[in-house]
């Protein structure tokens, strides 16, 4: 197959990035980006997403504080919240008097459970990728930030958020630094550990040795577990405050949904 530059650049290149150049992105690269977001899969092509763009340098800076003190969010020209959401289909329902209609027929008018929260998920989470694709194809860089998972309640008031809008990630965006672009790329897995074929795989203890090992990945810190690599990602990440935190807002958050 012929080399695809703009396929490597995409796909095989990329790097997440956190510091952008002090320039703006002009209103037509947004407009393709947020293009290609909307063309995106989605269940049943209901859309049961909603990006909210945050503008407001005020409360860019309050989300780099309540996302886990991460400055670099306050520094990104544009942000965007990626919403799974179900606020606007209940909207919908209840502007076509579909409760109404169920109790006139003797049904209960069913709300949206787990299982709808996370096909919004999905449907959020792949448009929030198609942006980034989008904006990578259009040489600007992107981050995702994980921890808009936590202060639900705060996010929630800060956003504006209605019950059943539930903000399941945020991409920074911007045009990337020199430094940035020479960054070395972060390693992955082997793929043999990742791609199973028919059936999943179990792991062996010598498969655990291939896992995180080698040049690139965060090593093990001493002063929190010796030189055992699997206590110190369990203390590092699994068990950390901000992940405790996560654990505390996801499952007042999912109250909308149970
Ligand atoms: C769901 C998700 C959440 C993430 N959250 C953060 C975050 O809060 N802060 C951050 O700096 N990077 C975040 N990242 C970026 C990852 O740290 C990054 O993708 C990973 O280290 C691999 O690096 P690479 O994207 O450069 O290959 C997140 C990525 C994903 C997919």
């Amino acid at each position: 197959m012929e080399p695809d530059e703009t396929f490597d650049r995409i796909f095989l290149k990329r790097r997440s990035v956190r510091a952008y150049e002090d320039r703006p992105i002009p209103p037509e690269i947004r407009d393709r980006v947020l293009a290609a977001a909307l063309r995106a899969p989605t269940a049943g092509n209901m859309a049961l997403y909603t990006i909210l763009e945050v503008e407001d340098p005020g409360l860019k800076a309050r989300l780099s504080e309540t996302c886990d003190h991460q400055p670099f969010i306050a520094r990104a020209p544009w942000v965007l919240v990626f919403l799974a959401d179900w606020a606007r289909l209940e909207g919908y329902f209840r502007h076509h008097r579909v409760p109404e209609w169920c109790e006139e027929r003797g049904e209960p008018y069913l709300r949206p459970r787990e299982s709808d929260l996370l096909l919004a998920a999905c449907d959020a989470l792949i448009a929030a990728q198609s942006a980034a694709s989008a904006a990578e194809a259009l040489g600007l860089g992107t981050c995702y930030i994980g921890d808009i998972l936590e202060n639900g309640e705060l996010h929630r008031e800060l956003l504006g958020l209605p019950p059943r809008a539930f903000p399941i990630t945020m991409l920074c965006l911007g045009w990337p630094t020199e430094r940035q672009r020479a960054r070395p790329q972060p390693p992955r897995l082997p793929r043999d550990l990742v791609v199973h074929r028919d059936r999943y795989r179990d792991y062996e203890p010598g498969d655990y040795d291939r896992i995180y090992a080698g040049e690139g990945w965060p090593g093990p810190r001493k002063d929190e577990a010796g030189d055992n690599p699997g206590r110190s990602l369990y203390a590092r990440k699994f068990a950390a405050d901000y992940s405790l935190e996560m654990r505390r807002s996801v499952r007042a958050l999912l109250e909308d949904w149970s």
